[in-house]
């Protein structure tokens, strides 16, 4: 199994110096676990957002999307079980009075080795006082017990604080997927099997955030819940087990840094759960899950909201509550793994290192640079610039030595470079340079956006 090279902090610093992805308010002295996606990071994360929806929504004439408000009914929660339930085992280090999770001080101890998440808090306690795990924070050894922690945020609705009521930014998206089951069924008359998708932002007061874009506070998650029969869950499970990992395989994560976790632990209504998991910088880690999750989170939205959500078979007429399969991954953490993956340092016939980022062209933040040679084939430039900007998202630079313009555009993974010379006045070509041989041909100008289109 190839060990990836790269580490976090590479990766941070190439994200921040670059435009990929800043501190949140940093000029604030920042806001813990917050990143802000900049210009580039932005339009690698909207390339990511993009293939998701296309694969599993455009071309899947069975599955609908919807942009569900981030604000539900608080009762959504109390139905979903988050209210109740939704917690990690924390614990707190009675000297530096920092949190941490029970599980993940487990799991980062035995490098992945030991999977925390069937373990009993018991049993975690136990682990952690025979391993002797000390707090991450202060190196101190002193732990209060394992307590369950809520992580939902909570704000509030009202003019006046007093009256106000109590209501929660949503901990996943998944739930604006089933209370609109019946209302997606309808308008599009779609029948089961279908299924409902969405991309939005989700938001958990997580004990143990960190490693970057890891694991946030807010980040978007693309989830989709396929509404099926009993009788045909475990082959849908097993499809979209399938597709989850031909896609990320499709957007350039490499097979041996990718593997099935299947989980130790079901919940009472599930009948499998796993998930892909990518060999981050921190070790093996949850990229995405796929879960069978039996008639659950509908029965509860009926009970609680007391509407019905069976759906008619329109051959037999029997009603029944579907089984959900659901297939949920974040961008964040998905594009946390592109870059790491992309990230390269590539010894140079002249001795030099030269950091480059091999993203797949349909990913890549831009598709060209266009780089005039000289400053006064600006203008040239910008006319080509104009025109190639009407296909794809082009960037423009001309400042400083064509090699170092050239090296800026590797750090963000540009496919290709259109270098604007003295024969562009003269014969109307230009130079292509390809990121990954650095290798030049000559085209004719009309022919740039064609050559381009055909290699993403
Ligand atoms: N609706 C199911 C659900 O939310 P989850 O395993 O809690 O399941 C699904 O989350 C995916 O969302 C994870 O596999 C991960 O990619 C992403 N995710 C979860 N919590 C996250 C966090 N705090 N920061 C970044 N991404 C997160």
């Amino acid at each position: 199994m190839e060990e990836k090279k790269v580490s976090m902090d590479k990766i941070v610093n190439l994200c921040k110096s670059r435009g990929f992805v800043f501190p949140g308010s940093e000029i604030y002295d920042g806001f813990a676990n917050t990143w802000d996606f900049g210009p580039i990071g932005v339009e690698l994360k909207n390339n990511i957002k993009r293939a998701w929806w296309k694969e599993f929504v455009q071309k899947d004439k069975d599955t609908f999307g919807v942009d569900a408000a981030i604000l539900m009914n608080p009762k959504v929660w109390e139905a979903s079980g988050h209210v109740a339930s939704f917690g990690d085992p924390k614990m707190d280090c009675k000297i530096c009075k920092q949190r941490f999770r029970a599980d993940t001080l487990v799991e980062a101890h035995s490098k992945g080795s030991v999977s925390a998440e069937a373990m009993t808090n018991e049993e975690l306690e136990a682990y952690i006082s025979e391993h002797n795990i000390k707090c991450p924070h202060c190196g101190g050894f002193s732990w209060t017990p394992i307590r369950k922690f809520n992580p939902m945020f909570i704000t509030s609705r009202g003019t006046l604080e007093e009256g106000a009521d109590k209501v929660y930014l949503r901990p996943e998206t998944c739930q604006g997927e089933y209370v609109n089951f019946l209302n997606v069924q309808r308008t599009t008359r779609a029948k089961v099997p279908f299924a409902i998708a969405q991309i939005g932002k989700s938001f958990r007061n997580e004990i143990t955030p960190g490693n970057f874009l890891f694991r946030t506070i807010e980040f978007e998650q693309m989830e989709l819940q396929k509404f099926c029969a009993d009788k045909d869950s475990m082959a849908f499970y097993e499809d979209y087990k399938k597709r989850a990992m031909a896609f990320v395989e499709g957007l350039g994560l490499k097979p041996e840094h990718l593997r099935f976790h299947d989980h130790d632990k079901l919940a009472h209504y599930a009948k499998a759960a796993c998930d892909i998991q990518y060999l981050f910088p921190i070790g093996w880690q949850e990229l995405n899950g796929i879960h069978h999750r039996g008639t659950w989170d509908l029965s509860r939205h009926q009970e609680f909201s007391g509407k019905s959500m069976q759906y008619t078979d329109p051959f037999t007429n029997e009603k029944f509550i579907p089984t959900v399969i659901e297939y949920s991954i974040g961008a964040d953490r998905l594009t946390l793994a592109l870059l790491c993956e992309a990230y390269d340092e590539e010894k140079l016939d002249n001795g030099e290192t030269r950091v480059v980022m091999h993203f797949k062209p349909e990913i890549a933040p831009y598709k060209v640079a266009v780089l005039p040679l000289q400053k006064n084939l600006n203008e040239k430039a910008l006319e080509v610039l104009d025109k190639l900007s009407d296909y794809f998202p082009c960037t423009y630079d001309e400042a400083g030595s064509i090699g170092k313009r050239y090296r800026r555009q590797d750090e963000i993974g540009t496919p290709f470079c259109v270098t604007i010379d003295f024969d562009t006045l003269e014969k109307n070509t230009v130079t292509i340079r390809d990121r990954d041989t650095m290798q030049q041909i000559t085209i004719d100008v009309k022919d740039v956006a064609k050559y381009v289109l055909e290699r993403i």
